[in-house]
C-alpha cells in the first residue's frame, strides 16, 4: 500500500481526457492505497483570483471530483488552505530552497515569459509549496503528468536536503506513480492533438447536450476514404479512439466497417458519437449541479478531509519542529 498524494488545480472544469485519464486512475488508486487528494487553492493564489472566484472555483472543481468518482470515505478530500499547516512547512522548506535553484525551473520561466508583470515570489517558490504538499504526508508516490515531473523532482530535493541537513532519515523522497499503458490518452476534436484547456478543445462533463452535439458536428474530420480499406486519417481516428471509450464495441466496429468499404458519413458517425457522450456525461452532470448546490455536503465532506488531513499534518510539524529545534522549555 502506497501513501500517495495529488493536489488538484482549484481551477477549470473536467473534460473527458481528465476524467478517462488520470481520474479514471485516481479513482482506481483510492481502492488500494492510502490516498490525500487536495485541491491547491493556496497556489491558485499567484494568479491573484478574487476572493468570490476563488471560493467559486474550489466549490466548482470539489463538486466535479466528487461527482466523478472521487469518494471521501476511501481517500482523504481536502482544502489545501483548510490544513494550514502546509503554509508552515512550506516556510520551513523556504530557507533551504535557493533562489538560483527555483529560478531555473521551466514552469517558473514559462510563466515570466507569459506573464513578465506578475513575478511573484510565490510563483518562484511554487515548487517549494509543492514539495510541503507532498512531504506533509510522507508521499510514497505522486501521480504526475509531464508538466510536473519537475517540481516532483524539486520535491525530492528538498526532501532529501532536510534529512541531510539534520541528519535524520525523516522524509521519504516520493516516486512518480506510473499508470503506464493504463493512461488513456483523450484527443481533442481539432484534427490532432490531445484534449486540453489549454488547447481550447476540451469536451467537458459540465457541458449540456446542446453544447455537446454542436462541439461534436463541429469535429474535423477529412474529405473520406476513396480507395477500400485505406489507412484512417488522424482526425477520423480521433473519433474513433473517443467513440472506443464511450460507444460500445459494435458501433464502433460499425463505423470502421464503414470506413473500409468507404460507405461512410461522418454526419453519422458524429451524431452517434455524441449521443453516447451524452449517455456518459449525463448523469456525470446532474450529480455535479446536485453536489454543487447541496452546501450541506459538501461541508460535511471538507470537514471530514480537514480532519484528517491535519491530523497527519499536525504530527509531520511537530516531528520537524523538534528536529529544526524549536523545543518547548
Ligand atoms: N502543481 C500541480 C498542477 O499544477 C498541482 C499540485 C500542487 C500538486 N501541489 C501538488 C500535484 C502536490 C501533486 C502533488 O497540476
Amino acid at each position: 500500500m502506497e501513501r500517495v498524494v495529488s493536489g488538484i488545480r482549484s481551477t477549470g472544469n473536467l473534460h473527458l481526457g481528465n476524467y478517462f485519464g488520470a481520474l479514471k486512475n485516481f479513482i482506481k488508486m483510492q481502492d488500494e492505497n492510502e490516498c490525500f487528494f487536495f485541491i491547491a487553492d493556496y497556489h491558485s493564489l499567484t494568479t491573484h483570483p478574487t476572493p468570490e472566484n476563488l471560493h467559486g472555483n474550489v466549490r466548482q472543481v470539489l463538486a466535479e471530483y466528487l461527482a466523478a468518482g472521487i469518494d471521501p470515505e476511501k481517500a482523504t478530500i481536502y482544502v489545501q488552505s483548510d490544513v494550514p499547516e502546509v503554509a508552515e512547512l512550506y516556510l520551513l522548506l523556504n530557507m533551504n530552497a535557493y533562489v538560483g535553484e527555483l529560478e531555473r525551473t521551466t514552469s517558473f520561466k514559462d510563466k515570466v515569459r507569459k506573464n513578465p508583470n506578475n513575478v511573484n515570489a510565490g510563483l518562484l517558490t511554487y515548487p517549494v509549496l509543492m514539495a510541503a504538499d507532498i512531504i506533509m504526508h510522507n508521499a510514497t508516490k505522486v501521480p504526475v503528468g509531464k508538466d510536473q515531473e519537475q517540481n516532483l523532482e524539486m520535491a525530492r530535493k528538498f526532501a532529501r536536503r532536510f534529512n541531510n541537513m539534520y541528519n535524520v532519515e525523516y522524509f521519504n523522497e516520493p516516486e512518480p506513480f506510473n499508470f503506464g499503458e493504463s493512461l488513456i490518452k483523450i484527443p481533442g476534436l481539432d484534427g490532432s492533438g490531445k484534449m486540453g484547456k489549454s488547447e481550447g478543445n476540451g469536451i467537458y462533463l459540465i457541458d449540456d447536450p446542446k453544447v455537446l452535439r454542436k462541439k461534436v458536428m463541429k469535429a474535423v474530420t477529412d474529405s473520406g476514404p476513396t480507395e477500400p480499406n485505406s489507412p484512417v486519417t488522424e482526425s477520423v481516428q480521433n473519433l474513433f479512439t473517443i467513440m472506443d471509450v464511450v460507444s460500445t464495441p459494435d458501433t464502433l466496429q460499425y463505423f470502421k466497417d464503414k470506413y473500409a468499404s468507404c460507405e461512410i458519413r461522418y454526419g453519422d458517425l458524429k451524431k452517434q458519437l455524441a449521443e453516447d457522450i451524452i449517455k456518459v456525461t449525463t448523469p456525470i452532470r446532474e450529480r455535479i449541479l446536485d453536489i454543487a448546490a447541496d452546501t450541506e455536503y459538501l461541508r460535511k465532506v471538507v470537514k471530514l478531509g480537514e480532519d484528517k488531513a491535519r491530523e497527519s499534518a499536525a504530527k509531520t510539524i511537530k516531528e520537524v519542529r523538534e528536529i529544526i529545534g524549536f523545543k518547548p522549555f
